[in-house]
């Protein structure tokens, strides 16, 4: 048997320097109205560390961001 090993609700890391979610980002992003990856870091850490989440991190805000003026 199988086991699944998602967990749709609390998402998927994508920050591992500072143990941000997916799931996080993208509601940060949504309630907060998020634009870019400073506002981010203001409102969550997410992107402090290491650096190497950016990507993933501006890919979440572009996707969820109600304005289309990424930085
Ligand atoms: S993985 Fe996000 S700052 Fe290192």
């Amino acid at each position: 048997m199988k086991t699944c090993t998602l967990n749709l609700v609390e998402g998927t890391i994508v920050c591992k320097c500072l143990g941000v979610t997916d799931v996080e980002v993208i509601e940060i992003t949504r309630i907060k109205k998020i634009t870019c990856l400073s506002e981010l870091k203001l409102e969550t850490e997410a992107g402090s560390g290491c650096t190497a989440c950016h990507k993933k991190l501006k890919q979440i805000i572009v996707e969820n961001s109600q304005t289309s003026a990424i930085v």
